[in-house]
């Protein structure tokens, strides 16, 4: 951690990224439904644009939580995704994706899946950086704020024992 200064802090929404995508056939398996690893790379990226977005920072993926495959998702649907972050500890900060499925004939629209990852902001010299605060202003942006602290307790406890295994 080198940077001394936080930056001022933004608002939940002000770095909340929506993308829509069309599932072609290049992104499906041989049933005509969605990889789950092209799924998986859409997460990604628009999580770490809302991550970029609030902190103004190359940021990376330093872990993404349990991702649960709830219903297909099948070739000529469309795939909402949509980033917030959710909390910022000090150089890494919780990225909520929602996931959802859209038949756009029909119009339904159904909660296919929430994954939620951490990110790290890196400076100029690529080593971890500090990141504005995030203020969150909905009741249900509290609600996730309150929830990521107990999610990242969680998730480096699983870490170090992670690194603890490698050692041995
Ligand atoms: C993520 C990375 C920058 C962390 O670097 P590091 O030297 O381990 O740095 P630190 O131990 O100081 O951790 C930095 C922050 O990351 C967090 N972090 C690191 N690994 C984490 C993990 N697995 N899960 C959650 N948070 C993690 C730390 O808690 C710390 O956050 P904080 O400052 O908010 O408390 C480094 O491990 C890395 O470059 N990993 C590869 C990233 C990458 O290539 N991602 C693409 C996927 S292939």
């Amino acid at each position: 951690m080198t940077d001394d200064i936080r930056p001022k802090p933004h608002t939940v929404a002000a770095s909340r990224v929506k993308m829509t995508e069309l599932v072609l056939p290049n992104d499906t398996n041989i049933l005509g439904n969605l990889l789950g690893g092209r799924l998986m790379h859409w997460i990604d990226i628009v999580g770490a644009m809302s991550a970029a977005r609030h902190s103004h920072l190359v940021c990376v993926t330093a872990s993404v939580d349990q991702l649960d495959f709830l219903s297909p998702v099948k070739l000529g649907e469309a795939v909402l995704l949509e980033a917030q972050v959710n909390r910022v500890f000090n150089t890494s900060l919780e990225v909520g994706v929602r996931v959802f499925k859209e038949n756009l004939l029909s119009g339904q629209r159904l909660h296919a899946n929430t994954a939620f990852l951490t990110f790290v902001g890196l400076n100029a010299e690529g080593n971890p950086s500090r990141m504005p605060q995030v203020i969150p202003e909905t009741k249900e942006e509290r609600e996730e704020y309150e929830r990521a602290l107990e999610r990242r307790r969680v998730r480096l406890e699983r870490r170090r024992k992670i690194l603890e295994e490698k050692r041995t």
